[in-house]
């Protein structure tokens, strides 16, 4: 007898979308009602309330994280520097482990980025290759982005700490982390700006692109405002080299209608990542990632494990076979892609990074797939090691 196979994918938004139909529903009819589609009333409106929630004193619609990251690095240079851009001997650090975006807004704000090697437990940027860096060569740079992998804190209390020490400026690269925390304060509310991502699979998503910047103050908030409506107050005589980088009111209201909903979800996904900690510990072919310490609040993300000797892609067809999705996030450091080649400088080796690309494999982490879909992941990854 053949037995139908399941099929659990990453990610199911229809199942999101039904949870909350009735607020996602009644959001849309409004905007079908009002007509306003730039810069309606749901823009302010999650402005309001995202920076309630993250205890920002502003967060910016804008049309997406890679926007968020640029805006935010735009506005820093024409602070930081009187011009509208960095200068190529500018540096900034970030991680090589991370979606391209992180990288390409560094270059695409004329600056330089400079990579340092990740932790191996949690992925994320380490901060002694970054204070080892600055010690020995960091007379040219300007700033860091530490990217809160798979919703996971970077350690702010040691990134802040070194950058405050040299007079560097931060930016949170929370695209992945929205409503984590780092010792009781909301990531993107501790660096100089945070940048935000609405992508749909994001743990925030829209239904379609979007993002946001949470700023502390008065005048990066003005200026980011500029730069996203092309770069003035009146956007028929402007100051600066702006964007067409607005957030959409449909998808404000969307968000809006979801934001409700975002502890909620993320507490089902620390449940999911707990019940696989659970199943998967004692596999000696996985490395789980680090449990996290009392002021780290993940969000899980993703929930993403280490695949030992090499056997990471033949886990991964053996679950694709059973019907499970799993995805690759990354399988390139952004100091081997084309991109920045020649236009990006390393702060030393990067092994751990060129390593765990060999190895990650994230599984599917959906709030609402049900408790024997969790267990269905769990027993195929079992019975692949112990076969
Ligand atoms: C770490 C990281 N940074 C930046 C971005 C860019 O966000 P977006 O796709 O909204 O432009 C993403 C997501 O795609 C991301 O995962």
């Amino acid at each position: 007898m053949i037995t139908a196979l399941r099929q659990i994918p990453m990610l199911d938004l229809r199942l999101e979308y039904e949870y909350m139909k009735k607020d996602i529903d009644l959001a849309l009819a409004s905007c079908l009602s009002h007509q306003s589609w730039i810069l309606g009333p749901e823009v302010k409106e999650l402005e309001t309330e995202a920076a309630a929630y993250l205890g920002a004193k502003h967060a910016i619609g804008v049309s997406s994280g890679t926007e968020a990251l640029v805006l935010a690095l735009r506005t820093i240079a024409i602070r930081l520097k009187g011009s509208e851009y960095f200068d190529q001997e500018d540096e900034i650090i970030t991680t090589p482990f991370t979606f391209t975006a992180t990288g390409d807004a560094i270059l695409r704000s004329g600056a330089t980025p400079v990579f340092a090697d990740v932790e191996p437990g949690t992925g994320n940027i380490s901060a002694e290759k970054i204070m080892e860096y600055l010690d020995k060569d960091g007379s040219r740079v300007k700033g860091i982005i530490p990217v809160h992998l798979y919703g996971r804190p970077c350690d702010m209390s040691l990134i802040m700490g070194l950058a405050r020490e040299r007079g560097l400026f931060v930016i949170e690269d929370v695209a992945q982390a929205f409503g984590a925390g780092w010792n009781g304060t909301k990531l993107g509310a501790i660096g100089d700006a945070g940048a935000f991502s609405f992508f749909p699979s994001k743990n925030l998503g829209g239904f379609g692109d979007g993002g946001m910047i949470a700023v502390n103050d008065d005048e990066t908030d003005g200026l980011v405002r500029m730069l996203l409506k092309h770069g003035g107050r009146d956007k028929y005589n402007v100051d600066h080299i702006g964007y067409n980088a607005r957030l959409d009111t449909i998808q404000a209201a969307v968000i809006l209608a979801k934001l409700k909903y975002i502890d909620e979800l993320n507490g089902m996904r620390r449940g999911i990542a707990l019940k696989y900690e659970e199943g998967l510990r004692d596999l000696h072919g996985l490395s789980l990632p680090a449990f996290p310490s009392n002021g780290e609040f993940h969000v899980y993300h993703q929930y993403t494990v280490r695949v030992k000797d090499g056997k990471r892609d033949e886990l991964k067809r053996f679950l694709a076979g059973a019907g499970v999705s799993t995805m690759v996030y990354y399988p390139v450091p952004l100091h081997k892609m084309r991109v920045f080649e020649g236009r990006c400088r390393m702060a030393g080796t990067l092994a751990e990074s060129e390593g765990i690309v060999e190895e990650v494999l994230s599984l599917p982490i959906e709030p609402l797939m049900k408790e024997d879909d969790v267990d269905y992941v769990i027993e195929n990854i079992r019975e692949f090691h112990e076969e």
